[in-house]
Formats: C-alpha cells, structure tokens, sequence
C-alpha cells in the first residue's frame, strides 16, 4: 500500500488525516517536533488499523535539515501532506520581529524548503502526491491577520507554481483551504457553527477530493464564494471596514 508522510503530525488536523489514511491501509510516516508524543499516535494507529505506521523529528523552520529528514525516511512516501503551520498574534507580530518571523518561517518559508526537496524528488521519479494546507487567510489581506495571511498567501502562490510545473511530470500538487476548523489552533475563538469544519470532515474531503485528482480544495464549498464577494470589494472601501 501507498505510504503517507504527514508534515506538522501532532496537530489537530493531522491526527484526522493519519487516521482517515489508515483506516484505507495506507502506511503512516509521523513527522513533527514533539517525538513523544507522536509516539502515542504511532501505536493507536498500528492497533486501531494494523497499518505500519513511524515516527520522525521534524521541525520546519530548521530549514537546513530538511534535505537530510527526507532522505533519511525508512522509505520515500508516495503522497506528502504539508498540514504545519503558525497562526501566532497579529498585533505582536506588528512590533515584535521574532513574533513575525516564527509567522512567517513557519506558514511560507518552512513550507518552501521542505516542498521544494519533496518537489524534486518527485519530479525525478514522475509520480507522486503534494498536498499542502493553506488558508482564505492568504486570499485578502485583513487588518486582523495580514501577516499570518500573507504567509499562507504564499504559500497558495507556491503551490500554484507547483502544480504548473510539476504537471507534466505527473505529479498532483492540490491546495487546500479549509476556512474555519474546530482545532487547536482556533479553541481561544467563537467561530460560526455553518462556516467551521470538524478535522475529521477535513480529513474525509482531502481523501476524497486527492482520489478525484482535484486541484484546490474549499472545505466548505461556502468559502469559495465568501472569499470571491470578499475579493471583489473596491480597495477604497475594504480599507476603511473593520477586518
Ligand atoms: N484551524 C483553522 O481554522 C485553520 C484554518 C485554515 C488553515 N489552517 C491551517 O491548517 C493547518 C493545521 O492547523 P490546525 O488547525 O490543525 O492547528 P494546530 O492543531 O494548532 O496545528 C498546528 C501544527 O503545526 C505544528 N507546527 C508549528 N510550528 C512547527 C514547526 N516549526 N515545525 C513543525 N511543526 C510545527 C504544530 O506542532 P507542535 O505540536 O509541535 O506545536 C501543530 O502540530 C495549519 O497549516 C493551519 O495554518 C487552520
């Protein structure tokens, strides 16, 4: 069976995804920076599906390691799931420069340096899966969250440029852009129930939509249409608007 490598393995979002992959019989390959914790996951993933499933420290603003990371896995998995990532404090971040690097590091660049290691690998052998997790954060920038926005902006770029070159190749690059999700991430939030996915109906809609080839993912198809009337508001007067 195929294997998966999930990137940012202990988040929320990860933990659905592992489990949706297993339950079909695709092996696991956990990378992220708490190892232990990532440990506990590895065992209920092997009881719970009888998949093999591994372990693997990974940090992703530790950006020189990521060539040795890839080469060191067990086995080069056939499908790679970009899930990290750092919503950090926008009004920090405006006068604290660690604040908004650990942002920036995390969401766009870490994103870039293992991608593009991934990317290649891939391109060499003409197969393979990218999968990355972006946000509608990227799609305008907000008063609110501009710098966590303009990373995942990106972010969406670079996959985009991803998928255009890796086409040929016969690699599928799909972006993702889950809108609100009930994780972690966003616990300290009041999010609107009719907008806010669960990680597992995440999990269930990347399975399905990576199965049908597609390119970029609307988790909740109502987001493809909030963001497109967002979109459309003249700059004049989205800058005076409360965001
Ligand atoms: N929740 C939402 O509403 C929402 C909406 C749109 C997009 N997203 C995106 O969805 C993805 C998953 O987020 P989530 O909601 O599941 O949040 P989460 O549970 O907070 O997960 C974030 C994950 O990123 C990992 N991470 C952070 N910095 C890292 C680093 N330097 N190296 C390796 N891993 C690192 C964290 O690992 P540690 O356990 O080591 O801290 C954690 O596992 C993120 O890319 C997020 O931006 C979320």
């Amino acid at each position: 069976m195929p294997i998966v490598l999930l990137l940012g393995a202990g988040s929320d979002m990860a933990v659905a995804i592992a489990r949706k992959f297993a339950a079909q019989q695709y092996h696991i390959q956990l990378a992220g920076r708490h190892t232990a914790a990532l440990q506990a996951q590895q065992q209920d993933l092997q009881v719970r599906y009888g998949v093999t499933a591994s372990v693997h420290a990974f940090d992703a603003t530790d950006f020189n390691s990521h060539p040795g990371f890839f080469a060191g896995l067990p086995a080069q998995p056939d499908i790679t799931i970009c899930i990290f990532g750092y919503l950090g404090e926008q009004t920090k971040a405006q006068d604290n420069w660690p604040e908004a690097a650990a942002i920036i590091n995390t969401n766009y660049t870490g994103a870039v340096s293992i991608l593009n290691v991934v990317a290649n690998s891939y391109a060499a052998k003409q197969e393979g899966t990218i999968i990355g997790i972006s946000s509608v954060a990227g799609e305008r920038g907000r008063q609110s969250n501009y710098i966590y926005g303009s990373a995942k902006a990106g972010f969406t770029a670079y996959l985009s440029g991803l998928r255009n070159r890796l086409f040929r190749s016969g690699v599928h690059v799909m972006s993702v852009q889950p809108g609100f999700v009930d994780t972690r991430m966003t616990q300290h939030l009041t999010l609107p129930p009719l907008l806010t996915a669960q990680p597992e109906a995440v999990a269930e809609a990347i399975f399905k939509a990576m199965k049908k080839k597609k390119n970029v993912l609307y988790v909740k198809w109502h987001w493809k249409y909030i963001m497109l009337i967002i979109k459309l508001i003249p700059e004049g007067i989205f800058k005076k608007l409360s965001l």
